[in-house]
């Protein structure tokens, strides 16, 4: 607001709009350098002066009650604000908005596809999905508060030649009591073991493509096991799901598009855009990338066959405006390649489609791999942080109520907020420690500000009103401006697909929110108490809501 604000005031001396203003004004360094900046730096080459003669300049011309004092310091106009002001205006919008501060509009009428978590049945949920599932909820919800309307779909992995080798394995060294024991574990010791065989007797690997080609054929034992492994897989998914607190509007996954990629390729065709290459189909894509491979010399399709033909499905079904792929940087040239198949198809909506990617996440530096058997599995990291989260409630809050319920949102909270912290793009190292840490730059620090915030309003009697209740006080003035900053952030977080804005937002505000209350004594019977609760009120507002959006629970006491 007060960005804003300052952006309209200052129209009346510059020949900028409102907007470009918007884009240059920045946050000062220090706080004794004002509360906003005016960089005069692009203006110089225009009025034919250095940045600092402007900036002298301007800050001898303008006044304005909103600002109680302007100075310049080298290129910059600083401006210090009138804090009752700021005050006034930022708690009145979140009193009278609560859980809606910070919504927009700028998504109205308008649909984004959110293609995320996408894990692989007969596999682990692995680390690496867990970004993809918490990115994609997050931008989802991001999405949702900007005003558009979303359709989220998880696109398992249900469908390939490693199923083959799934079955093979299975007839072979298959035990049914220790797949409904553990399914995931034992489907997953059944793949290990085939590729360590396979390594010895690749014969082995002909039984696997023999096996998945009656799945393609319709042979009943093959599509009788495929959808066993796939139910019991999907029944542990959910369960992470529901830990999460994630959920999709379709699972649609690989196998959804078999009967849809027949007319994809046919449409390839007519077009003179497949290509024999040794044998195989392809679509050429020119000098700066190898070509997008759409048929196998035996007929079989690919992973991009079923990725063209999902876009063009959704492009059909939900008459997206965007479809975002959150998916690992290690698959850019896939979407790349997908990208300019759709461009030479003649589709002029291909710059809608739109991949997200993100890091690894390493173990001692390298990569893990599913094959080697060398991940950590997400159940057991979650079971692990909830675990831990117990124990601290035990220790410091024993007689807690729901206390199984807090444990997890604390738990679950310290994972989620552990990756979304990071920006997406940045690989960073798994550490079980550094994730469970209740201290520092964690979910459970937010929740406990949270939390806090929630025993002084009871402590203090506080009861909610949309009138601001006047507050003379300057040492809530850099709080204030975190708040008002909110909408803004959520605007850019949502814009640059970037949870870790909105992260690293909160952890600030909370930082400077933890400041104020060591400094000043909010329950102290004076006659400003009830506005400083206001105040922390508004704070908490603000903490509860950013912590959802990013699919982190805020429980009121920990
Ligand atoms: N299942 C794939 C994997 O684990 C990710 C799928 C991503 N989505 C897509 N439409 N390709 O690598």
């Amino acid at each position: 607001m007060y960005l804003e604000n300052t952006a309209e005031i200052l129209t009346q001396y510059l020949s900028l709009e409102k907007e470009q203003i918007l884009q240059l004004l920045e946050r000062p360094k220090y706080t004794n350098y004002g509360d906003v900046s005016f960089p005069c730096f692009t203006l110089a080459k225009e009025l034919r002066k250095s940045p600092l003669i402007i900036a002298k300049e301007l800050s001898e011309r303008i006044q304005h009650p909103y600002f109680r004092e302007v100075r310049n310091e080298g290129g910059y106009v600083n401006i210090y604000l009138q804090p009752g002001l700021i005050y006034n205006e930022t708690i009145l919008d979140v009193m009278s908005k609560q859980e809606k501060y910070g919504s927009s509009t700028v998504g109205e009428g308008k649909t984004v596809v959110i293609d995320f978590s996408s894990p692989n049945i007969a596999k682990p949920f692995s680390m690496g999905h867990l970004r993809s599932t918490v990115i994609g909820n997050s931008l989802g919800l991001l999405y949702e508060k900007n005003g558009y309307s979303t359709t989220k779909i998880n696109y398992i992995g249900d469908w390939g030649t490693q199923f083959g080798k799934l079955m093979a394995a299975y007839e072979w060294w298959g035990n049914d009591e220790a797949i409904k024991e553990d399914p995931i574990r034992e489907l997953l010791r059944l793949y290990v073991d085939f590729h360590e065989e396979a390594k010895e007797d690749p014969t082995l690997n002909d039984k696997g493509r023999e096996w998945f080609k009656r799945l393609e054929d319709g042979d009943e034992k093959a599509s009788k096991l495929w959808k066993w492994f796939r139910d019991l897989s999907l029944v542990e998914f959910n369960r992470i799901y529901d830990l999460l607190g994630v959920s999709f509007d379709y699972i649609q996954g690989e196998s959804f598009y078999n009967d849809k990629m027949g007319k994809v390729v046919d449409e390839l065709k007519e077009q003179k855009l497949l290509e024999e290459s040794e044998g195989a189909h392809v679509v050429s894509l020119g000098d700066e990338m190898p070509p997008c491979l759409i048929l196998k010399s035996d007929g079989a399709t690919l992973y991009a066959t079923r990725d063209l033909a999902s876009v063009l499905y959704r492009k059909k079904e939900y008459k997206f405006d965007s479809a975002i792929y959150v998916v690992g940087q290690e698959q850019t040239l896939h979407f790349k390649q997908v990208k300019s198949v759709i461009k030479k198809m003649g589709y002029d909506w291909c710059e809608q489609f739109l991949h997200i990617p993100f890091g690894l996440i390493l173990k001692d530096g390298k990569k893990m791999s599913t094959r080697k058997g060398k991940v950590v599995l997400l159940n057991e990291v979650l079971k692990e942080a909830i675990s831990i989260a117990r124990k601290n409630i035990e220790v410091k809050n024993p007689t807690l109520m729901n206390k199984e319920v807090t444990a997890e949102q604390v738990g679950v909270g310290a994972v989620l907020f552990h990756d979304l912290k990071h920006h997406r793009i940045h690989d960073f190292e798994f550490s079980l420690e550094d994730m469970l840490a209740f201290e520092g730059e964690t979910g459970p620090y937010l929740q406990y500000t949270f939390a806090r915030i929630q025993s002084l309003l009871e402590k203090g009697k506080f009861t909610f009103s949309k009138e601001v209740i006047p507050s003379d006080e300057s040492d809530q003035l850099e709080v204030t401006k975190l708040i008002a900053r909110f909408p803004l952030i959520v605007e850019k977080a949502c814009e640059d697909h970037d949870p870790s804005l909105l992260a690293r937002f909160l952890l600030d505000l909370a930082k400077e929110f933890n400041s104020y209350y060591h400094a000043v004594k909010i329950i102290d019977q004076s006659s400003f108490q009830t506005a400083r609760l206001q105040f922390t009120y508004a704070v908490g507002v603000v903490l509860k809501e950013g912590l959802r959006l990013l699919g982190i629970g805020a429980p009121k006491r920990m």
